[in-house]
């Protein structure tokens, strides 16, 4: 065989993904980037001959876990020809250079708003084994690059990236300092990439941004854009995620009542329910400022349900504080939940404060988790029997389908036809924490259903 030829048959690229889902996004496009330059993507990670870990910074033993990474590479590769691994993420961002010069198997690091140079930096190594730093911020260079390669990928739900950065500083947090300052991509841009996916068989649309409701496109707003995109010809369903509480304005309350696409389930992290501690985290609203938000968003949709994040034993933090969470999550009445111990990240302003004792946290985590799964056992015990509109995405074995319902709920049904990109009419039968188990119900015959 031609040399040249078999080179190229022989590229193949392994991404192994951590953290958020604007990661998740990103490990999609860079596989469509290296696409340029003939690397397939592999899922089986002995094939590779390039290797990259999309990493996250957010808690501890992220760096530990790259080198633990790397180590495992090297073992399976001893015998065989060396791959090109690089390290690309928030982690490369924030430690891009020690991890350069620590562990010489790592051939380059990029970072989040440089991965658009993923292509010149795999053929900088492939031409002269030399090392690579790409850790700019050039999130404008990067989406104008991005616009001009096509998406691969055509998934029945998608993510769609509008926004990065962030410019608000929570003092426990590494966003700013990995991802840089807020950036909203043009409507134009988004609208295009959009129709594209729907093109392709997207029927569900999760617009993303680390601070995605405060999207700001020369004044336009992430309630115009997602006006916009409800226009688009079957697109079905619209989310968003993760909004900030501050920026939650009126036309965003507004657009949940008059557009029918946009699903009731909001995801809005408070981390704590004292104002004491919100203060400290530098959160820079009140507990009471949160619950009007909800109730606001109530009013305009008594549909909507909200999911939240939460940070236990963070700096400060007394049994009272604690407590004035736990009150929360009750009066809230959130159907899902996402619970840390607080990890303090270097950098950051709160990793110099005074901090709580690990078994303090621990033990109040284990306190906040059982609280929570009552309280979303008993939300889920409430769709027992009642009816749940679901998109079906995947297929599993013995003729099972997976979809998720209007709240994200994972649901699993049995059917001999074929339920993928289809949105059904599905009643709950039982389920657990994490799934719920129905049956497919004929629309015409739905008198038997108080719902
Ligand atoms: N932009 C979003 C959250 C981004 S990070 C927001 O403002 O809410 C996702 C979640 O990770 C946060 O909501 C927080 O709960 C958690 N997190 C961030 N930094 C953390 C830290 N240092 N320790 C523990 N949890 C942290
Ligand atoms: Fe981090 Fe706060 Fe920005 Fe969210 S708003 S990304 S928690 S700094
Ligand atoms: Fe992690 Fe970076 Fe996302 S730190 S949560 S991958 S923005």
């Amino acid at each position: 065989m031609d040399q040249k030829l078999k080179s190229k048959l022989e590229k193949k690229i392994f991404i192994k993904t951590f953290g958020c889902q604007m990661n998740e996004y990103d490990s999609n496009r860079m596989y469509d980037i290296a696409n340029k330059i003939d690397y397939k993507k592999t899922n089986n990670f002995d094939e590779a001959t390039c290797y990259l870990i999309n990493t996250c910074h957010i808690r501890e033993k992220a760096t530990d876990k790259v080198y633990h990474d790397v180590g495992r590479i090297k073992k399976r590769f001893r015998n065989k020809k060396k791959p090109i691994v690089i390290i690309a993420g928030c982690v490369a961002q924030a430690e891009g250079e020690i991890l350069l010069k620590k562990e010489k198997y790592i051939d380059a690091v990029i970072g989040p708003q440089s991965y658009h140079k993923l292509n010149e930096t795999i053929l900088r190594i492939e031409k002269k084994s030399e090392k690579v730093n790409s850790t700019e911020f050039n999130v404008i260079e990067k989406f104008d690059n991005l616009n001009n390669i096509k998406m691969s990928k055509n998934n029945i739900s998608s993510f769609l990236t509008i926004q990065e950065g962030c410019d608000k500083f929570c003092k426990f947090c590494v966003v700013p300092y990995t991802r840089g300052p807020e950036y909203s991509r043009s409507v134009e841009e988004i609208l295009n990439e959009a129709e594209g996916l729907v093109a392709n068989g997207t029927v569900e649309l999760t617009l993303l941004g680390q601070n995605v409701n405060a999207y700001n496109f020369k004044g336009k707003k992430l309630s115009d854009l997602i006006f916009e995109i409800s226009k688009i010809k079957n697109l079905e369903r619209i989310r968003y995620t993760t909004s900030h509480p501050l920026d939650f304005s009126d036309d965003l309350i507004k657009i949940h009542r008059d557009v029918k696409k946009l699903m009731p389930l909001i995801h809005l992290p408070v981390q704590s329910g004292s104002n004491k501690i919100l203060d400290k985290m530098n959160r820079k609203h009140t507990v009471e400022e949160y619950l009007s938000i909800i109730k606001n968003l109530r009013e305009a949709n008594p549909l909507i349900k909200f999911s939240s994040d939460f940070i236990i034993g963070y700096p400060g933090e007394n049994e009272n504080d604690f407590n004035d969470t736990l009150k929360l999550i009750k009066e809230v009445q959130f159907i899902n939940f996402y619970s840390f111990i607080y990890s303090p990240r270097p950098g950051t302003p709160a990793a110099k404060l005074k901090q709580i004792k690990e078994n303090i946290s621990k033990k109040r985590l284990i306190i906040f988790q059982r609280k929570a799964s009552e309280l979303k056992m008993i939300y889920r015990k409430k769709l027992f029997n009642s009816l749940s509109k679901v998109l079906f995405d995947n297929k599993l074995s013995g003729n099972n389908f997976f979809g998720r319902d209007e709240y994200l709920n994972s649901v699993i049904v049995k059917s001999n036809k074929n339920l993928l990109g289809k949105i059904k009419d599905v009643k709950i039968i039982k389920g657990n924490q994490n799934t719920l188990f129905g049956e497919i119900v004929d629309v015409n015959n739905k008198k038997d259903f108080a719902a």
